[in-house]
């Protein structure tokens, strides 16, 4: 049986407990350092209160201790409006994360899952209108975005491949604030010059590269605490801006977007 959205789910967010082991989460391009659980709990609860101010319905799934990157739900699917695409995570230790992300998304729409030797991970996917940047990253890999791009491209999405290197996922150094506009760490400029031209990019220095994951939102921007020129940046294109403390996700190589998955 399909499921297509009815209009109703718009505005639905899906978030997800964090998992006791989460202090254990996979890491690639940091050191580890002490995670503070409670903390972490505390600014989740502040990302969701900040959905909720903007008029997002959160769902909030359980905590899973066996898989310590869980919170992370925006690498289990990339949501192509009423499709799901379920994703096989470049982190080996994070497939098993993803059925009940599944099960909640298969009440509303269609799931189509990837499998090996394809890999994705949601946080490779730059989503802006119909047009769909992805990441070859360590995590996301050739065979992931040909995937992607077969059912992507008969809903009318393009599909365009950007090299990703010594990042995360694409998100980690580039996401859309509104209108034409990008912001992005230095790092991937190039790429940006050669895979997404035409976008005005806001162009962090090096100490402010973390503040490349922002969120944006019904007009409004959340973005990291810490950069008040970012901050600036964005507030001077007449977006509005809210800060959230993100200390305990960034030391887990985290940012906004990877918290939550939005049907919008
Ligand atoms: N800790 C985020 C990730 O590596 O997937």
């Amino acid at each position: 049986m399909t499921h297509k959205l009815t209009g109703k789910e718009k505005g639905q967010a899906i978030v997800r407990e964090i998992s006791d082991t989460y202090p254990e989460c996979s890491l690639q391009y940091q050191k580890r350092e002490p995670i503070n659980l409670e903390l972490a709990k505390i600014q989740l609860r502040a990302y969701i209160e900040a959905l909720e101010g903007l008029g997002l319905r959160v769902l909030i799934l359980p905590a899973d201790h066996r898989f310590p990157d869980a919170c992370f739900v925006e690498d289990t699917a990339v949501l192509l409006e009423d499709t799901a695409v379920i994703t096989w995570m470049g982190a080996q230790t994070r497939n098993g994360e993803q059925e009940a992300v599944a099960e909640c998304l298969a009440q509303w729409m269609d799931v189509v899952r990837m499998m090996p030797p394809a890999q994705l991970e949601g946080g490779d996917v730059l989503k802006i209108g119909k047009y769909l940047f992805v990441g070859e990253s360590s995590r996301t890999n050739r065979e992931g975005i040909e995937f992607l791009n077969a059912v992507a491209c008969p809903r009318g999405y393009h599909v365009t491949a950007v090299p990703v290197r010594r990042a995360l996922h694409l998100k980690t150094v580039v996401t859309y604030v509104g209108g034409e506009t990008v912001i992005a760490a230095a790092s991937i400029l190039p790429q940006l010059k050669q895979y997404m031209r035409g976008f005005s990019v806001i162009e962090l220095l090096e100490e402010c590269a973390c503040a490349a994951n922002v969120l944006s939102l019904r007009g409004t921007v959340l973005v990291p605490k810490g950069y008040p020129q970012v901050s600036q940046q964005i507030a001077e294109l007449g977006l509005a801006i809210k800060e959230l403390e993100l200390s305990e996700f960034k030391k887990g190589g985290a940012g906004l977007t990877c918290l939550s998955l939005i049907l919008d």
